[in-house]
């Protein structure tokens, strides 16, 4: 794969990443069981880092997104108050 590939691959990943978070914790919403609710909660946990560890690797091979994230949370902080720090 060339890099602009697997720079493709690491951005659908981390769709697929923040998609199943939605649906486990979607599911978490749903199900009764405490046990089943957890197990998904737990899930959901994981998929998080999992989305750090694309991200870490995206970053790497696109530094431009994280000049643009940078801009984009100096902008949100102007604009609101609200600081991110990751
Ligand atoms: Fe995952």
């Amino acid at each position: 794969m060339s890099k602009k590939e697997i720079t493709q691959a690491l951005r659908w990943a981390l769709i697929a990443e923040l998609d199943a978070i939605n649906f486990y914790e979607q599911i978490a919403e749903l199900v009764e069981d405490e046990n089943v609710k957890a197990v998904f909660l737990d899930v959901a946990r994981e998929e998080k880092e999992h989305v750090g560890e694309f991200l870490a690797l995206l970053l790497k091979l696109d530094p431009e997104l994280g000049e643009y994230m940078k801009k984009g949370f100096k902008e949100v902080e102007e604009e609101t108050g609200i600081k991110t720090e990751l």
